[in-house]
């Protein structure tokens, strides 16, 4: 009987080698191909994307087209791989919105999911949150794991900096830069805000008022309790077969502190960065010396939503260097990113022209059309504006460019497993 190859998945991210070796193991099952025209389109393959190596996702479409959604289907998908994958790869999300607690329960409606031959289920995530928000979380009875620090010592001078907005042209920065480094000096990596603010106190170079003014601004740091003596392990944030939600959605209204999610995601990806570079090493030596690819650090995903915020175009921010690492070099030590942002225009252009899987919802404004395409002259060759305005206006219809395979598909993404909080959320943000 011949082979229907209409049926077979399409398999996107992956070259022809590994497609022969390895099919459809390791991938995430993110929708379905859109076949024919109109608001109802008929469905053909399965569209499947490659998480078993290193890509740059880039997720974009305007607000509400269903960005964090499809990062959520992501997520379900690598917590449902083969335990063999599953166990090499970890992943990181960054939630800013606060939305993805909700894939910790199952979905309330599974209609969508019938006509998809899917049922409702919950997804096997981990959440932390600021320590400091961990009450207002527990009296709202969102499911969540625990919380999670930064050890204190592990920010340097350039972040304690960022988190007050100062810079070395600032004498409050130098100030604070002088006292870090002196704590440093005389205690090494234990320390906590407490020993930063004796030695502002003591320190001799600068006046009274604005010693004062430092360590106020040092004491409102403390009351977050984010930044402590000792703080979350990093490999308890990439801990094989594991997903990692963190939280940082509360700073967003808390004044004075918006400088704190660009903090976490500085150090988290740095941390990640150095380790994954130490692991690469020593998997390398094994693969010579035995023959075989093993390693206790898994290939780590991060995935960021709303990344215009942490990666802009032209803006200073604490998480761009780091991230810019994670983007031109990090697919060889194993770090994969998932960016989704609804302003490719206000992104830094390395992250549009590095990527590698475009997935694109809905995009209205042309600026932003204007940027992707400029930066991918390839895409624009397809039209993104006549893609555009063929797309179904339904939620969760997307274009997806594929560079391994140079090609475009229209895609209806699968509906949710696990509970969709992004309505519930919202009424936290207000
Ligand atoms: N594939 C989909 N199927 C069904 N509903 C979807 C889908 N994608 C998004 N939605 C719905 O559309 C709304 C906006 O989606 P969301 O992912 O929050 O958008 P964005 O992150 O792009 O602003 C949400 O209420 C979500 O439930
Ligand atoms: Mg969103």
């Amino acid at each position: 009987m011949q082979e229907d190859f209409n049926q077979l998945p399409a398999v996107l991210g992956r070259d022809l080698k590994d497609l022969d070796k390895y099919g459809s193991q390791g991938t995430a099952y993110i929708g379905k191909v859109v076949m024919s025209s109109g608001e109802k389109p008929v469905l053909g393959r399965k569209v499947l994307v490659d998480v078993s190596r290193p890509h740059l996702m880039l997720i974009c479409g305007k607000r509400g087209g269903g960005k964090s959604y499809t990062l959520a289907v992501l997520m379900e998908e690598m917590a449902r791989l083969d335990p063999v994958i599953k166990n090499r790869v970890s992943a990181i999300t960054i939630d800013t919105v606060g939305i993805f607690w909700g894939l910790k329960l199952s979905a309330g409606n599974d209609s969508d999911l019938k006509d998809w031959d899917l049922s409702a289920q919950k997804t096997n995530v981990k959440v932390l949150v600021p320590k400091g928000q961990l009450a207002f979380y527990e009296e709202k009875k969102l499911p969540i794991d625990g919380a999670f620090t930064l050890k204190c010592s592990e920010l340097e001078e350039t972040e304690w900096m960022a988190l007050f907005r100062l810079s070395w042209r600032d004498p409050e920065g130098i100030l604070l830069s002088r006292a870090v480094q002196k704590v440093r000096e005389k205690v090494g990596t234990y320390y906590g805000i407490d020993d930063i603010i004796s030695a502002i106190n003591s320190d001799e170079e600068s006046d009274k008022s604005m010693r004062q003014g430092m360590i106020s601004r040092m004491q409102m740091v403390k009351g977050w309790n984010l930044i402590e003596k000792e703080g979350t392990k990093i490999s308890e944030l990439a801990s094989p077969g594991m997903i990692t939600v963190i939280d940082v959605s509360s700073y967003r209204q808390t004044v004075g502190a918006e400088g704190v999610k660009d903090i976490v995601v500085a150090l988290i990806g740095k941390k990640l960065f150095e380790q994954r570079m130490l692991y690469r090493k020593e998997e390398e030596v094994k693969l010579v010396t035995e023959n075989k690819r093993s390693s206790k650090m898994p290939l780590v995903w991060m995935m960021i939503d709303e990344a215009h915020m942490f990666m802009p175009k032209d803006e200073a921010n604490i998480a761009l260097p780091v991230l810019l690492e994670w983007v031109r070099v990090g697919r060889q030590p194993g770090l994969g990113l998932i960016l989704a942002t609804q302003r490719p225009e206000k992104l830094h252009p390395d992250a549009i022209s590095q990527c590698d899987l475009f997935i694109s919802h809905r995009m209205t404004s042309q600026p932003d059309i204007a940027a992707v395409g400029a930066l991918r002259p390839t895409y624009m060759s397809t039209d993104l504006n006549k893609l555009y305005a063929e797309m179904p206006r339904q939620k969760g219809f997307a274009l997806v460019i594929d560079d391994n395979t140079e090609k475009v598909w229209m895609i209806k993404v699968r509906p949710r497993f696990s509970w969709d909080s992004s309505v519930t959320a919202s009424a936290f943000l207000i």
